[in-house]
């Protein structure tokens, strides 16, 4: 397994992480039970894989806990909790609760990065003048080692909330959406984590556009017609068709992944999936070399300045 200092943390993990949430949850998702889910999350350290996140809304904390059972210094653990839905935030009795909650779930006595989940522009100066100070509460009991937050992608794929949080610079970690889709993340979120030594986690590799055909020409199909894509740049009805003549020809879920892996200031490289298989060759794909340069010029080209669309 390669391995990758995560920022400022100093915590030694692999490239390949397991998402435990998304649209499998580890299977879950998919009537998948929890036995199913902490048989991947065994598969997945057998695979050299040490870093795991999980969330307390993805409801497979327990599954990650019992994965994690006699092999829990295997694994560095993110979970995370919500600053608030809609007007409603969060209070900082409630997220000291939401920590002991996980510590619980996850049957473990530390958590080692406690992210704020999905957070909001409009929620970050709450977050950083009201929930910091609880969460380092946290930290200084030894409850939690690092704090971090992830941004809402499916809305904000611009990177808002990072532009903000990167500047403040109160997180040792963020969670990044970036895909070869939407590879705006390269220009206005990596050169600041770089600069502040921020640990990245990066989501949204796959998702649904890159993993679906006919969601892939849909997404292709709306940049095209907003203008974000140049029509004569791409074949609207293969748009990733190019990869077969490209050495080795990379399936589109391979390339995706390699695409994230080989990226400056991506650090831990998140497959979620409810399937062994897919498992085994999503962090095979990760631990393969760059893509082709033409390929990346391609891409490039083509996606180089989409910011608009998250791949679902
Ligand atoms: N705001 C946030 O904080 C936030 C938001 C989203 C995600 N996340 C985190 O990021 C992690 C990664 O995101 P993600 O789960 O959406 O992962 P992803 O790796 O981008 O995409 C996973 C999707 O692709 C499919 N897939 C995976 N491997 C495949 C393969 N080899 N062939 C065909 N289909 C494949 C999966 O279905 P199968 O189950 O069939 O493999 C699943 O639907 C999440 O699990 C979660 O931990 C955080």
């Amino acid at each position: 397994m390669q391995t990758v200092r995560l920022g400022r943390t100093g915590l030694e993990v692999s490239v390949a992480g397991l998402g435990c949430g998304g649209h499998s949850r580890l299977g879950l998702a998919k009537g998948k039970d929890i036995h199913h889910a902490a048989d991947l999350v065994r598969a997945a350290l057998d695979l050299g894989v040490t870093f795991i996140d999980t969330a307390r809304a993805y409801g497979t904390e327990e599954a990650v806990g019992l994965g994690l059972r006699g092999r829990r210094d295997e694994a560095v653990i993110s979970t995370k909790a919500g600053a608030g839905r809609g007007g409603e935030l969060v209070t900082p009795k409630q997220m000291a609760g939401y920590v002991d909650e996980s510590l619980a779930k996850l049957a473990t006595d530390h958590i080692d990065v406690f992210l704020l989940h999905g957070l909001t522009p409009a929620q970050f100066p709450y977050a950083n003048d009201v929930l910091m100070p609880e969460l380092r509460r946290a930290q200084a009991a030894g409850k939690i080692r690092f704090i971090g937050a992830s941004e809402q992608f499916g809305v904000d794929t611009g990177h808002a909330l990072l532009g903000q949080a990167l500047a403040a610079d109160p997180f040792d970690v963020v969670m990044v959406g970036f895909n070869l889709l939407n590879p705006s993340a390269r220009r206005r979120v990596f050169p600041k984590t770089q600069e502040k030594d921020v640990g990245t986690l990066i989501m949204f590799a796959v998702r649904e556009a890159l993993s679906h055909p006919d969601e892939l020409k849909k997404v292709v199909g709306e940049l095209i017609a907003r203008g974000e894509v140049d029509a004569a740049k791409v074949d609207a009805d293969d748009p990733l068709g190019f990869l077969a003549a490209a050495p080795g020809a990379p399936s589109v879920v391979e390339a995706a992944y390699r695409f994230c892996r080989h990226e400056p200031g991506a650090q831990v490289i998140l497959t979620g999936t409810g399937d062994a298989e897919h498992l085994a060759a999503n962090v095979a794909a990760i631990l393969k070399p760059p893509l082709p340069a033409e390929v990346l010029e391609w891409l490039e080209a083509i996606f180089g300045k989409v910011d608009s669309v998250s791949g679902n």
